[in-house]
């Protein structure tokens, strides 16, 4: 049986991080070899839904973050698989007029964007790989949504421990970077060995299967990412301490993944 949503083409029995991540989530956009994959994963890192829903909790506070600082633009770099709480929605509760450009390479991520941004225009998706930033930039500048002239709010939350070194993530981060007026803003979060080495190289071994191996990074790599951009406090942190909302009870320790926000210089 092919399903409504599911696209044409689309390898079902091939896991990807997007509907994995999906399924962690609590969505519905997965498939049988996501979900025996997500199995996998929890027992490598039983914290695995809890870092899920802290990521997209970090996305979210940076989102406000960058409103509050005067981005209306937004370029979010491996956007997923839209579920609750996305980008243009909390963008444009703050702001209508507030203009994203998500960005995926996976076809459920871009199918159900394409779904749920029909009637919105000042939000759209392009199906890229975020690595090749020139095609990226192109895509979005024709878009029409974003004015380089202005500052933007890059995203790449939750994305980068998808990035191997041989993509080379500083030249990628440095493209974007370059491409984007004084003033805008990197909002960033990846998996790192730093917190609970055991569970991060279980993860690792179990995302081999998966269209999306994994590649942590430690704090000192992550704050090399940031150059000519000036890391906003409180620095790099494990996602439960960056800018936290009130008092909660997450362990930062088991919190898998670090989170920064920097302002380009
Ligand atoms: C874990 S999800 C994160 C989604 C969202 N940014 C969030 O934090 O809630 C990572 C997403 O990045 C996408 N992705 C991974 N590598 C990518 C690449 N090179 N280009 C575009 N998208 C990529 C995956 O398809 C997936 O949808």
């Amino acid at each position: 049986m092919t399903l409504s949503w599911v696209p044409e083409g689309v390898d079902t029995g091939l896991p990807s991080a997007a509907r994995l991540y999906d399924y962690l989530l609590g969505g519905g956009h997965n498939f049988a070899a996501d979900r025996a994959l997500a199995e996998k994963f929890l027992k490598a890192q039983p914290n695995a839904r809890t870092i899920a829903r802290l990521n997209r909790a970090f996305l979210r506070r940076a989102v406000l973050f960058l409103i509050d600082n005067g981005i209306r633009q937004f370029l979010d770099l491996g956007s997923g698989i839209p579920t609750v709480g996305n980008v243009h929605e909390i963008a444009q509760k703050a702001d209508p007029d507030a203009r994203v450009v998500y960005v995926d390479f996976e076809d459920v991520a871009v199918a159900h964007s394409r779904l749920i941004l029909e009637h919105d225009d000042r939000a759209t998706i392009i199906q890229e790989d975020m690595t090749e930033p020139e095609a990226v930039l192109e895509a979005a500048r024709k878009s029409g949504l974003i004015d380089f002239s202005q500052p933007v709010g890059v995203l790449t939350v939750g994305v980068f421990h998808f990035v191997s070194p041989e993509r080379d993530p500083a030249r990628v981060i440095a493209a974007y970077r370059d491409a984007v007026a004084p003033g805008s803003y990197l909002a960033f979060s990846q998996f790192t060995q730093d917190l609970q080495p055991e569970e991060m190289a279980g993860i690792v071994e179990v995302m081999k299967k998966s269209m999306n191996p994994m590649y942590p990074r430690t704090k000192a790599e992550i704050s090399g990412l940031f150059s000519g951009f000036d890391i906003v406090e409180p620095g790099v942190v494990p996602l439960p301490l960056w800018r936290p909302e009130g008092p909660n009870d997450d362990d930062p320790a088991k919190a898998g993944i670090f989170a920064a926000v920097g302002r380009k210089r």
